[in-house]
This record gives structure tokens, sequence and C-alpha cells, in this order.
């Protein structure tokens, strides 16, 4: 369970990422966060693995209050919380297989669990024949696909996608989104924002929407914007 209550967070140089925002999110739900460039999306999610702090109001993170760990706890909150960041970031010159083993290696899994447990979330993402390939080998989607099974290996309870399907074709956009909808089947809460419309109309969940740092909308039924792609047909 996810919980946060009148959080704001200022930025050193006064700019605000978010204002005073509220909402619950229960284990294994699927829920986007959309709004425009500026919004505070990544502010939110940076929130959720303690990358930044609010400046004011409650968060609780199952039993933990992110903002009340002490910095040499922070870890534990990490190893729960799964992240794909816009830019994913690998080890250089290395294989698919050494850049998930390094994120085991950070959790201090058992060096004799690294190859099972590698192969197992490369399954989930469809990438288990590029095991030994070498990452700069891959293409923007495959490596996208990496970042997500390096993200789960863990199983963390909690996977956090900022812009996931950003600069992707439509099949690869799709074949990410088929993966998330997988990982939320096996009970992972599942928290992307997005600037795909296209996606959030197609694939529904529960969307929240900032507008200027401040929750404008929380929709069950989910959709981009009410005004956003009025005609909007996606057939594959
Ligand atoms: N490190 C920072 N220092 C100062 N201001 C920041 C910082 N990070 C974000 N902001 C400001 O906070 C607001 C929200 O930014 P944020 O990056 O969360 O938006 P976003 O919705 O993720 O945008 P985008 O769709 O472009 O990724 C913006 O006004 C931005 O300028
Ligand atoms: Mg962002």
């Amino acid at each position: 369970m996810i919980k946060f209550t009148n959080v704001s967070k200022r930025y050193d140089n006064g700019n605000y990422g978010l204002l005073d925002v509220s909402f619950k999110i229960d284990q294994g739900e699927f829920v986007y966060v959309v709004g425009k460039s500026g919004a505070g999306k990544s502010t939110l999610l940076k929130m959720f693995n303690r990358e930044e702090m609010p400046t004011s109001g409650e968060i609780l993170m199952g039993n933990v209050a992110p903002n009340k760990l002490k910095a040499k706890q922070v870890y534990k909150l990490r190893r729960q919380v799964g992240v794909i960041r816009q830019k994913d970031l690998f080890l250089p010159r290395r294989s698919v297989f050494e850049n998930i083993a390094y994120a085991l290696d950070a959790c201090e899994v058992d060096p004799a669990r690294h190859r099972e447990l590698a192969l197992k979330a490369l399954k989930t993402v469809g990438m288990e024949a590029f095991f030994d390939r070498q990452i700069e080998a891959l293409s923007i989607g495959q490596q996208k696909k990496i970042a997500i099974a390096r993200a789960i290996v863990n199983q963390p309870p909690v996977l956090v996608a900022d812009e996931a399907t950003a600069n992707l074709d439509d099949k690869s956009a799709l074949d990410i989104m088929r993966v998330f909808t997988k990982i939320n089947q096996q009970h992972f809460t599942v928290i992307c924002a997005s600037h795909d419309s296209t996606m959030v109309n197609t694939f529904r969940h529960r969307t929240l929407e900032l507008s200027y740092g401040k929750l404008v909308r929380d929709d069950p039924f989910g959709g981009y914007s009410l005004k956003s792609d009025p005609k909007d047909i996606y057939i594959w």
C-alpha cells in the first residue's frame, strides 16, 4: 500500500514539483501518472524510492515512511521498489547477464542464484535469448526490456517506470505494455508515468493526472485526458 497525504515538493530554486498531493494505491494496482511536461510526474515517481524527499506532507510505502528512514536504511526501501528510468544506465561493455547480476549483487543475493534469477526475469520480458549479448549490441527497445528485467529480478513488490515507452515504435511500445501487464498479473504494483496517450487510452488502468504539481484527476477507469485523442483508433 502506498499513501500520500498532502505531499508538496518545493525545489531549492523555488520551483514546485508537487503541490498538496494525496492519494492511496493498493498493493497490486496498475496506475498511470499523466500530465504535461513539467507537471510533476518524475518528481512524484522519485518520492517512491526517496530519490527526492517531500518538503511537507506524509508518505507511507507499506509500513515505511521514506522521509523518516535513516540514510543508512534507504537501501532497504530501494530494494523493494524496482525503478525503470527514462534513460537506462548500464555497465558498458558487459553482457546482459552481467548487468542484471550487478543488481542482484547490490541486493546481496547469493551469486550461486544469479543465473537462475536473471534467466527468470529475462523470460518474463521475452529476452532470455539475449542472456550473453553485449548490452551495446541491443536496440533501444531491447535495452528497455533488459532494464525492466533488471528492475524486477529481485521481485520487488512495487515497480515504477518513468516514460518507459517514450521514443519507441508502436510495436516495441506495445511489447513493453504487454510486459507490464504480465508483471502486474504477478501481483506487482506497477506505476507508469506516461506521455503516450495512445497506450494510456488503449490499456486502460487507473490514472492520476497532474497539472502544475497538483493532482487534478484520479480516474479509476483511466484514459489519458478527457480531451485527448477523441477519435483515437488503435488496431494491432
Ligand atoms: N532538480 C530540480 N530542481 C528544480 N526544479 C525542478 C527539478 N526537477 C524538476 N523541477 C521542476 O519541477 C516541476 C516538475 O518537474 P518534473 O520533472 O517532475 O515534471 P514531469 O511531469 O516529469 O515532466 P516531463 O514530462 O517533461 O518529464 C517542473 O517545473 C520542473 O522545472
Ligand atoms: Mg519526467
